[in-house]
Formats: structure tokens, sequence, C-alpha cells
């Protein structure tokens, strides 16, 4: 019911006190399917440096961390996963549950309003997983925009469910002209993958 509403745009539940007051504790974690998707993005990009927009209790966060051990295996080389989540309650979580799935050392989640946080990143990002509330789509991919580099991916989720809502990041990332170039797959609400040119 609540992922229908916001997928829906039927219910401003982005920033207003109200609203966040009431998702402060909700779980509206991505579909298994996606999440496995975004592991194998990362694993076939070679991935060691992603940012994750939206982190709630860390399902996401767990595959693409999962992808970015995976992919530095055997090496030294460094890799690490952003997370961001601006509810204190489930930045903790999230990071109680990485360090169950042993895979915390490859997580640093940035704790606040990812219209901050995410300009501290550095570059080069290689995957960028979009899973946050609607409005905050097309802010989290602009702040990190720039630091993606050439071939990166973008994954954002539940692109065809909430198309209306999405109007602006879909325009965005399908503009013939613009640093992308995109692709809709549709099922389970769709996702667009885009990739930096
Ligand atoms: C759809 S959930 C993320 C689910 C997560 N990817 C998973 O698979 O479990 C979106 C999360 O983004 C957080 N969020 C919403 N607006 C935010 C903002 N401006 N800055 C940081 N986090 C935000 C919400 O608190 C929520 O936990």
């Amino acid at each position: 019911m609540v992922k229908h509403r916001i997928t829906q745009g039927s219910w401003d539940t982005t920033q207003t006190a109200e609203g966040k007051r009431f998702l402060a504790d909700k779980m509206v974690a991505l579909d298994p399917s996606k999440a496995a998707l975004a592991y194998l993005l990362c694993r076939s990009l070679g991935a060691r440096r992603v940012v994750e927009a939206g982190t709630s209790y860390g399902v996401s966060t767990i595959y693409l961390a999962a992808a970015v051990r995976d992919n530095v295996a055997g090496t030294d080389d460094p890799a690490i996963v952003y997370g961001t989540e601006h509810e204190p309650g489930k930045v903790s979580a999230a990071e109680r549950n990485l360090t169950e799935a042993g895979v915390a050392e490859y997580v640093d989640i940035l704790s606040g309003d990812l219209r901050e946080t995410l300009t501290t990143v550095d570059g080069p990002i290689d995957f960028m997983l979009v899973d946050i509330w609607i409005p905050m789509a097309l802010p989290a991919l602009r702040a990190v925009e720039p630091k993606l580099r050439s071939g990166a991916l973008v994954l954002c989720d539940n692109v065809v469910s909430g198309a209306t809502d999405y109007a602006d990041y879909l325009a965005y990332v399908r503009d013939p002209d613009g640093p992308f170039q995109s692709v809709t797959i549709p099922g389970q609400g769709g996702v667009e993958i885009s990739m930096k040119r």
C-alpha cells in the first residue's frame, strides 16, 4: 500500500515533516530480481565505486557491496559503495544488517539529505542505483552525474509504474542530446537503465 502510493505519486511523502514521520521506519526494499540485476551489472562493469540513492535498511546495499567485494577479490584494490539515508534509525539498522552480512567494510552510508551528502562523493563512479522517493531521483542523479565515468550505468526503479512522477527524470536520461543513452525494461514496475556517454 505504501509502495503503491509512493510509486503512483498519489502522496507527496518525500521531504514533508508529516511524510517523513510516517515513513521513518517503513521498509520498501528493491525486488530481489532487480537487486540481482544490479549485482550482475556491477560485476560486468567491474564496478569498484558505486553510489546508492536510497539505502533504507540496506537490502539492495548488500547486493551492491557483494558485487564490489567480488570485483576486487584477490587484489589489493579498494572498493566502496556509498549509501544514502536521511533517517538516523535506518542508518543504524542498515549498518547492523551490513555487518551481519559480512560486507560492512565495503559500505559508507552517508547520513543526511542526499542533496547535500552526495556532493562529497569523489569520482569516478562506475554504477549508481536510484531507489529513492521519486522527487529525489533527478536531484540525486544530477548530484552524481559529473562523477559518473563514461560507460557507467544507472539503474532506476519503478519507472513504468511511476512514469508520471518520473517524468522529469525520464526526460533527462532519454534526451538524445543529453549525457545518457537509456532503455526501459518493463515488468515489476519497470526499471530504467541509463549509460553515461
Ligand atoms: C525505496 S527506499 C530504499 C530501499 C533500499 N534501496 C532497499 O532496497 O532496501 C528509499 C529510502 O530513501 C530515503 N530517503 C528519501 N529521501 C531522502 C533524502 N532526501 N536523502 C536521503 N535519503 C532519503 C528514505 O528514508 C528511504 O529509506
